[in-house]
């Protein structure tokens, strides 16, 4: 048996139109090609920790629509428990609209839908985890109720603090990992750092750094990868670098785990479609 992830957080359905130039405010690019795959960074940070070997529970809600079913394909396939995922009556699942440039850049809309409705209650489902994991596309109150839970059961609570908004200085402090990219670690500043957690920043092809009461304890250089993709590599670090670290790894060994699962994850196209498994992590890392 897999160590236990507990994710609070969003589904959505991703559309996604590739290959032409990212459009700038009022422009029109044609010449994309269509794509339609499950997303969310919830979704995603699941079915990566799923697909890593970690038994996974996850809250969300989607709508009560035809995209409902598309959004949970693949968290389904996989075998996430997604039994107390609520269906929201009169709302629609959350959609992703996302333009993927020819060098794997990409912009994203979310139109929330029925992510928008997950509450303190929905949380109240969460069994005893190792690591209760959040992100912020869900509303604050629910990721409150989920730290409060992750305390009472004695879960490492993670909060990948994307997209980045303000947020209570204490759901800062009741958490004890936090994973951010450099627009996110600009964004919080120094508050990031006085939790007494430890602190994940993401540095694209610059690699990955952790950091303990602001101090850097670890570092690792990105895997050298063709990218094709670059939607859903951090929630890849996240989902991996929280089962690595449940699973006892040290904080060199769970960052270069985290970096080589998030490496692959950006040589295929879409968010969830490109989700690694455990052997073609363990590949990677055994090549480097
Ligand atoms: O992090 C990538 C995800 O952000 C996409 O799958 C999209 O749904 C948005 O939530």
């Amino acid at each position: 048996m897999g160590v236990k992830l507990g994710i609070v957080g969003s589904i959505n359905l991703d559309l996604v139109a590739s290959g032409a130039p990212l459009p700038t405010a009022g422009e029109t690019v044609t010449g994309a090609r269509f794509a339609q795959h499950p997303g969310g960074k919830g979704a995603n940070q699941a079915l990566a920790a799923r697909r890593l070997g970690a038994d996974v529970f996850m809250a969300g809600c989607v709508g009560d629509d035809a995209l409902a079913e598309s959004a949970l394909a693949l968290l389904r396939q996989d075998g996430v428990d997604v039994s107390a995922v609520m269906s929201e009556i009169g709302t629609s699942t959350g959609v992703a609209l996302i333009s993927v440039s020819p060098e794997g850049e990409n912009q994203i809309t979310v139109a929330s839908g029925a992510n928008a409705r997950v509450s303190a209650t929905d949380v109240l489902n969460l069994p005893k985890c190792d690591v209760v994991l959040c992100q912020l596309e869900v509303p604050i109150a629910a990721v409150l109720a989920a730290a409060e839970r992750a305390a009472e059961t004695g879960a490492l609570m993670a909060i990948n603090l994307a997209p980045a908004q303000n947020v209570p200085t204490e759901l800062l402090r009741q958490s004890d990992l936090l994973i951010v990219n450099e627009v996110e670690a600009e964004f919080y500043g120094d508050a990031l750092h006085q939790t007494g957690g430890l602190v994940a920043l993401t540095l694209g092809g610059a690699g990955a750094a952790l950091y303990k009461m602001g101090k850097e304890i670890a570092r690792v250089q990105a895997f050298s990868v063709p990218v094709v993709d670059t939607t859903g590599a951090g929630d890849t670090f996240c989902g991996a670098l929280s089962v690595a670290l449940a699973e006892g790894a040290d904080p060199e060994g769970a960052l270069k785990f985290a970096s080589a699962a998030a490496a692959l994850a950006v040589t295929k196209p879409g968010a969830q479609p490109s989700l690694p498994n455990r052997e073609q992590v363990e590949a990677l890392l055994a090549r480097a």
